[in-house]
C-alpha cells in the first residue's frame, strides 16, 4: 500500500475549465455511425428518429458540450450536398476509408440528422469542413445553408424545405483535417495559404464563428511555428488551432504486460509536452493567446480487431481499465492546463478508437471510458484549483520520448463549481499497488458531505463486452468527509471525490 497526500490550494487557480474540454468526435468511419450511433428509423432497435435510443440517452447524461463531425480524414472527400434531401434519394459514395474496409457511405446521416443528434443530446456541433477537394465557396455555401435565417437566402430556404426552418447556428468550423497527411500532404506554409483562402471567404458571412486551422501531428512544433508565422506575416491570427495526438501500440486492450501498461501511460502523459510545447510556439506569434488550442483528436489507438465486430468495423477496439486510466490522466492534464486548452475531443464516440460505446445490432455497452466522463462531468465550467501532489512519480517515459515528464503516481486535478461543489479526480497509475491518499485544503477546507465514486476492476485488463456488459462499473458511496481524510485508490483505478461545501 502506497501512502501519499494531496493539498488543494483554494487561492491558486489557472481559471475556468472550459466545458469543451469534455468534447467528443464522431467520424463517418467503420461502425461509428452505421450500426453504432445510427440504426435507422425503421429499425427494430429502439431509436429516436433513427439514432440508437440507449446511446443517445446515455450520451446526454454526461453533458456532452461539443461533438465534432463528419471527420477526420473522411471530411476531406465529403460533399455536404450528398447528405441533404430525402434519404432514399441520397447517393452512395466510395468514401475516404473505402480502401481500408470496402464499405460505401450511404449518406443516411447528413447535416440534418447530425444536428438532430446534437439537439437531442445537448452537444454543440463542430463541423470539420473539407479543405482539400472542394472550393472555399462550397464550404461557404454549407455555412450559409446551416446558419442563415429562412427567408433570407435560397440556401436557407432549401434547409427549411428539408425540414429545419430554424438555423442550426453552427459556431465551430474546422478548415481542413490533418492537411500534413491525408488532407493533401501539404507543408505548413501551403496549409496556411489554403486556410487563408477558405477562412477569408467564409468569414465574410455574418454570425459568430470560430474557424479552426489545421495544427500539428503530435509533437511537430515546427509545423505550428511555420503555420502561425505564415499567417502572422499576413496579419492573420486563427481563432483556433487543432492539435492531434494519439498514444498506442503497447499491446492489445485485453492483453498487455505490466511493462506495456506503463509504456502506454507514459505515452499518454506526453500530452503535457504536446500542449506546453505547442503553446510556447504559438506564443511566439500570439503572445496574448487569442488563438485557442483545440486538441480535437486524442485517445488510445490500439491494433485492429479487439472490438466485438472482430475487425469488420475499421479501427474498432475494446477499452479496458488501462484506457480508462489514460482518459482520466489526460483529462486531468487538460483541467490543469485550462488556461491553454479550450477544447478537446476524444476519438471516437462509438465502435472505434478509445470509444465510450460499443454497439452492434441489439447490443450496446458503455466502456470504462464512458464512466470517466460521467465521473468528471462536474469539472465542466468549474474553477480549476491548483494542487500540491505529494504522491511521487514513475520515471521511464524518457525511453519513449526525450523530455517526457515523470508520470504522477496519482494523477489529479481539482475544481470548484459555481454552487460550491468541489471535485477532485484521481487516477492511480500503478498497476499493482493500491494507494491511500490524504486530501486537505489550504485556504479552504474539504470538510462536507461527499460522494466518492470509484472505477476499478480486480484485473486491469477487464473490458465491458456484449457477453459481460457490466464487468466494469463505478461504485459510489456517500460519506461525511473531514479535511485531511484519506481516500483509498485501488491499483489501476479512477476516483472522483465530490464534496458539497
Ligand atoms: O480517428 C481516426 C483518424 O485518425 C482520423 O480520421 C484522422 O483525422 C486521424 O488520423
Amino acid at each position: 500500500m502506497f501512502m501519499g497526500s494531496i493539498t488543494v490550494l483554494f487561492n491558486k487557480s489557472k481559471g475556468t475549465i472550459n466545458r469543451n474540454i469534455y468534447g467528443h468526435f464522431s467520424e463517418h468511419i467503420g461502425g461509428v455511425f452505421y450500426d453504432g450511433l445510427w440504426v435507422g428509423e425503421n429499425s427494430g432497435i429502439p431509436n429516436i428518429r433513427g439514432f440508437r435510443k440507449a446511446l443517445a440517452e446515455s450520451f446526454a447524461k454526461i453533458n456532452p458540450p461539443v461533438l465534432r463531425w463528419p471527420g477526420g480524414c473522411f471530411a476531406e472527400t465529403y460533399d455536404w450536398r450528398d447528405g441533404i434531401g430525402p434519404r432514399e434519394k441520397r447517393p452512395r459514395r466510395v468514401n475516404w476509408w473505402y480502401n481500408n474496409d470496402h464499405r460505401v457511405e450511404s449518406n443516411q446521416v447528413g447535416t440534418h440528422e447530425f444536428m438532430d443528434f446534437c439537439r437531442m443530446t445537448g452537444a454543440q456541433p463542430y463541423v470539420a469542413a473539407n479543405m482539400t477537394s472542394v472550393t472555399p465557396l462550397h464550404i461557404r455555401n454549407w455555412i450559409e445553408y446551416c446558419n442563415m435565417p429562412a427567408g433570407l437566402t435560397t440556401l436557407a430556404d432549401e434547409r427549411a424545405a428539408n425540414g429545419d426552418a430554424e438555423p442550426f447556428g453552427v459556431k465551430y468550423w474546422g478548415i481542413g483535417n490533418e492537411n500534413w497527411g491525408g488532407g493533401g500532404r501539404m507543408t505548413a506554409g501551403e496549409c496556411a495559404q489554403e486556410y487563408l483562402r477558405f477562412m477569408t471567404v467564409c468569414e465574410s458571412l455574418p454570425g459568430e464563428m470560430t474557424f479552426v486551422a489545421c495544427g500539428p501531428n503530435a509533437h511537430d512544433v515546427a509545423w505550428t511555428r511555420t503555420l502561425m508565422g505564415t499567417l502572422a506575416a499576413k496579419g492573420v491570427r486563427p481563432a483556433a488551432l487543432s492539435v492531434h495526438y494519439y498514444c498506442g501500440t503497447a499491446g492489445a486492450p485485453q492483453d498487455f504486460t505490466e511493462a506495456q501498461w506503463y509504456q502506454l501511460l507514459h505515452q499518454a502523459n506526453y500530452m503535457q509536452n504536446i500542449v506546453d510545447d505547442h503553446r510556447a510556439a504559438m506564443d511566439e506569434f500570439d503572445p496574448l493567446r487569442r488563438t485557442a488550442m483545440f486538441v480535437d483528436e486524442w485517445g488510445c489507438w490500439h491494433r485492429d480487431g479487439s472490438g466485438p465486430s472482430k475487425g469488420y468495423n475499421l479501427f474498432e477496439q475494446q477499452s479496458s481499465m488501462r484506457d480508462a486510466v489514460v482518459a482520466a490522466l489526460t483529462l486531468n492534464i487538460f483541467n490543469n492546463r485550462c488556461d491553454v486548452v479550450a477544447m478537446a475531443n476524444a476519438a471516437q464516440l462509438c465502435n472505434n478508437l478509445h470509444s465510450l460505446y460499443l454497439a452492434g445490432g441489439e447490443h450496446f455497452v458503455e466502456t470504462p471510458n464512458y464512466f470517466v466522463y460521467d465521473m468528471y462531468k462536474t469539472h465542466q465550467g468549474a474553477r480549476q484549483l491548483e494542487l500540491v501532489n505529494e504522491c511521487g512519480a514513475f520515471t521511464g517515459g524518457e525511453a519513449f520520448r526525450e523530455a517526457a515528464r515523470p508520470l504522477e503516481r496519482v494523477s489529479a486535478s481539482a475544481s470548484q463549481a459555481a454552487d460550491g461543489t468541489l471535485t477532485i479526480t484521481l487516477a492511480n497509475t500503478s498497476i499493482t499497488e493500491a494507494a491511500e491518499v490524504s486530501l486537505s485544503g489550504l485556504g479552504g477546507s474539504l470538510t462536507g458531505g461527499a460522494e466518492i465514486i470509484t472505477l476499478s476492476a480486480d484485473d486491469p485488463h477487464t473490458c465491458n463486452t456484449f457477453e459481460a456488459p457490466k464487468a466494469v462499473q463505478p461504485v459510489s458511496k456517500s460519506v461525511r468527509f473531514t479535511d485531511g481524510d484519506s481516500v483509498s485508490l485501488p491499483a489501476a483505478s479512477v476516483t472522483a471525490v465530490r464534496i458539497r461545501r
